[in-house]
């Protein structure tokens, strides 16, 4: 559906659960952050109700997020759920992995095609350290798993001053060597991100053309249905940047987001939404005219020095 600024709204993020079974440094404090009660999540039922009426609005991917997506008990039901939606085209999952190893022939079969996978670093004890209660071997199996199953996989990266800044080209050699493109993400000062220092994508352009010259756009700089900008080799090997702070795309935004507690979120960098919670638990009427009018108003965009994000967390945003 068209925005009033005549943006194509045609994805939506799905956050199915605010709870994760890391702590990244850069998202949530060791302790963790007060969850959402059980009964304030969205069900199964109401998810899709929700989504039913945003393919009616025309759009056409969905992306299932978190917190951590596969702590959500049963989620290749979700999935398929979701999938036979007139009118949904695609239905994608952004997860750390860990538990793919049991999840992922099931989410294959439930019509996931496309996978990206948050690998911050290659050495095992950074690994022990960035996610402060993660393996990195079990992670590995997580790629290793999806692959298998047949799901395209791309890896994610936030490069953090300090943490994993010397591994920008070894990262990328491996996304290379293992067909699953690394995307380099701009730390977004959300909760606890506010207090780390990332690299811009400038940087990480200069650091990857210095070691690996010779790249060019690939395929107009589109590769899945983000904000992701890509480059590739002619004899093979694509990455991408996600210029999350620096690069303005607001202006060709085609996302809304759904909060695992029900509420519609315009901008990932603006607290205001619609809450859908009285339309699919209180009986109020007019819930799809509601999602209408609330996404043709999406906000312009955002700056985040403008707005105070800190004290949100971004399990609780789904990225
Ligand atoms: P595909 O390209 O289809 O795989 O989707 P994607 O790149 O949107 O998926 P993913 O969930 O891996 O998102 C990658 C990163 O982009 C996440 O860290 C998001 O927070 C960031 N991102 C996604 N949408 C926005 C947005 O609207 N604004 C900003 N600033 N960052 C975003
Ligand atoms: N800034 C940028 N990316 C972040 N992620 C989590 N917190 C932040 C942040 N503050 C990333 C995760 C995951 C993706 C969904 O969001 O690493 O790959
Ligand atoms: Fe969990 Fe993702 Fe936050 Fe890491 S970044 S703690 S994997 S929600």
């Amino acid at each position: 559906m068209i925005d009033r600024l005549g943006r194509n709204i045609t994805y939506v993020r799905v956050s199915v659960t605010d709870r994760c079974n890391l702590r990244c440094r850069y998202c949530m404090p060791e302790t963790g952050v007060p969850f959402l009660p059980h009964e304030e999540i969205l069900r199964f039922e109401e998810i899709t109700e929700v989504v039913r009426a945003l393919a009616q609005l025309g759009l056409r991917q969905v992306k299932l997020t978190g917190g951590e997506p596969l702590c959500r008990h049963d989620l290749p039901t979700l999935a398929r759920m979701l999938g036979e939606i007139p009118g949904i085209e695609e239905v994608t999952l952004t997860t750390n992995g860990l538990l793919l190893p049991g999840q992922a022939q099931a989410l294959a079969d439930a019509g996931i095609s496309r996978v990206n996978l948050s690998l911050d670093t290659l050495r095992p004890d950074r690994y022990a350290e960035i996610t402060r209660c993660g393996k990195l071997k079990d992670a590995l199996s997580g790629l290793q798993a999806a692959q298998k199953a047949g799901m395209r996989v791309k890896l994610n990266v936030v490069p953090v001053r300090g943490f994993n800044d010397d591994e920008i080209v070894d990262l990328v050699r491996f996304g290379r060597e293992h067909d699953c493109p690394v995307r380099f993400i701009e730390l977004m000062p959300v909760g606890l991100g506010a207090s780390r220092q990332g690299l811009s994508n400038a940087e990480v352009l200069d650091i990857i053309q210095k070691a690996m010259p010779g790249f060019t756009p690939f395929r107009g700089g589109k590769l899945g249905n983000g904000p992701a900008v890509c480059y590739g080799w002619q004899d093979g090997g694509v990455f991408g940047l996600i210029g999350a702070v620096h690069d303005r795309f607001c202006a060709s935004c085609n996302r809304v987001r759904l909060t695992a507690d029900g509420m519609l979120r315009l901008c990932l960098a603006q607290p205001d939404g619609l809450d859908l919670k009285p339309y699919l638990r209180d009986g109020k009427e007019g819930m799809q005219a509601a999602i209408e009018r609330a996404i043709y108003g999406k906000p312009t965009g955002h700056h985040f020095s403008e707005h105070d994000t800190a004290d949100r967390t971004m399990n609780g945003i789904g990225g």
